[in-house]
């Protein structure tokens, strides 16, 4: 792997107190191109823009993926990341969907690994502090062509952050017209166009005073699949239930960990799909006690109300909430701070910097 350090770190001018997520990034940069059907030798380098011919296959028709996974420090320097192989595995399963040829996985490893030791000044300590980190891959042919690229980009860049949603009250609007996924298609990859054709529907959404979209089932709009860019869980009376995994709903990180650490927790967990009339008949008749969205980004979001055919419903604060247990447990883990007896945890190897 070729390395160039940044001449200057930019950490200075950061103000870590005022963090918005996904706006400020670090001083390096891990790139690697795919050419002549190869990948070539990778190489970190300062972060800086890249340049593009106009004409470049992902810029017209979308062949692009990334993924999403976040590095914790802990009190004794300690770098730490969460389930990369489960991220190395999820970009290589989404650039199948796509068409892009399999990434190494020294290459994803080596690169990561180096990047953050890099990097590390970048991860604050602290509830609540976390590098986000970036990979993603694109088709980089010159050519408009409506075929698959024959050169791409892979690249991961890290951006340190704190909370997702910043404490609001997130309230979701349940689809009725819009869909994320339908069978067949890309829905459980995690492809940068499943991103953009939400902006619209959710931009119609905020319009009306939600943050998000309950995104439904493409057929009949009946059953409950995703919350926005997040997994879905519903807890009703002290079961917690989530939908089944498919080619519609991606195959998440945190859900699945939610998942087994519920059932280690003693909490009763419940895989099937679920429709908009159980939610309303459990809101009605209050058995409906959380719902929540879980991603990497904001590890879970609980949802406060939801809307429905021009009807809000509002949930009670839920004592002893899921949510709140769930998220403290998995960030805890995170962070080092209490034992980690699923393996998830992954020891970045740091050296001294001089
Ligand atoms: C996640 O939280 O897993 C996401 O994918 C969110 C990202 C699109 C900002």
């Amino acid at each position: 792997m070729k390395i160039t350090h940044a001449q200057e770190s930019k950490i200075k001018n950061i103000d870590f107190d005022n963090l918005n997520f996904g706006e400020i990034f670090t001083d390096h940069m891990f790139v690697c191109d795919y050419k002549e059907g190869q990948w070539k030798t990778p190489e970190i380098m300062p972060y800086q823009p890249i340049q593009m011919d106009p004409s470049s296959s992902v810029f017209h028709y979308g062949q692009a993926v990334f993924e999403g996974m976040k590095a914790y420090k802990d009190d004794a320097d300690g770098v730490w990341l969460f389930r990369p192989e489960e991220n190395f595995a999820r970009i290589n399963k989404s650039s199948e969907r796509l068409s892009i040829p399999e990434f190494p996985e020294e290459f994803f490893f080596e690169g990561l690994e180096k990047l953050l030791d890099m990097d590390k000044e970048w991860i604050k300590k602290g509830a609540g502090n976390s590098l986000y980190v970036r990979p993603f891959v694109f088709a980089s042919q010159a050519g408009v062509q409506a075929s698959a690229s024959n050169a791409y980009k892979f690249m991961i860049i890290c951006s340190p952050v704190s909370s997702y949603y910043s404490g609001r009250e997130v309230h979701v609007q349940v689809a009725e017209k819009f869909s994320r996924a339908a069978a067949g298609g890309v829905g459980y990859a995690k492809a940068a166009g499943n991103y953009a054709a939400q902006f619209y529907p959710t931009t119609l959404a905020l319009n009306e005073g939600f943050q998000q979209i309950i995104w439904t089932d493409a057929n009949t709009h009946e059953y409950l699949e995703e919350a926005g860019t997040m997994n879905i869980f519903f807890r009703i009376n002290d079961t917690l239930i989530t939908t089944p995994t498919s080619d519609r709903i991606l195959d998440g990180i945190t859900r699945k960990s939610i998942l087994q650490l519920a059932a280690h927790l003693g909490i009763k967990t419940d895989v099937r799909p679920i429709s908009i009339h159980e939610l309303l008949s459990s809101k009605e008749d209050g058995s409906l006690k959380e719902i929540f969205g879980a991603g990497t980004a904001v590890v879970v979001s609980p949802i406060k109300g939801f809307g429905y055919q021009n009807k809000r419903h509002i949930l009670e604060d839920a004592p002893d909430s899921f949510a709140a247990i769930l998220k403290d447990h998995i960030v805890n883990i995170q962070r080092n701070v209490v034992p980690d007896p699923f393996g998830w945890r992954h020891e970045v190897k740091t050296t001294v910097s001089v």
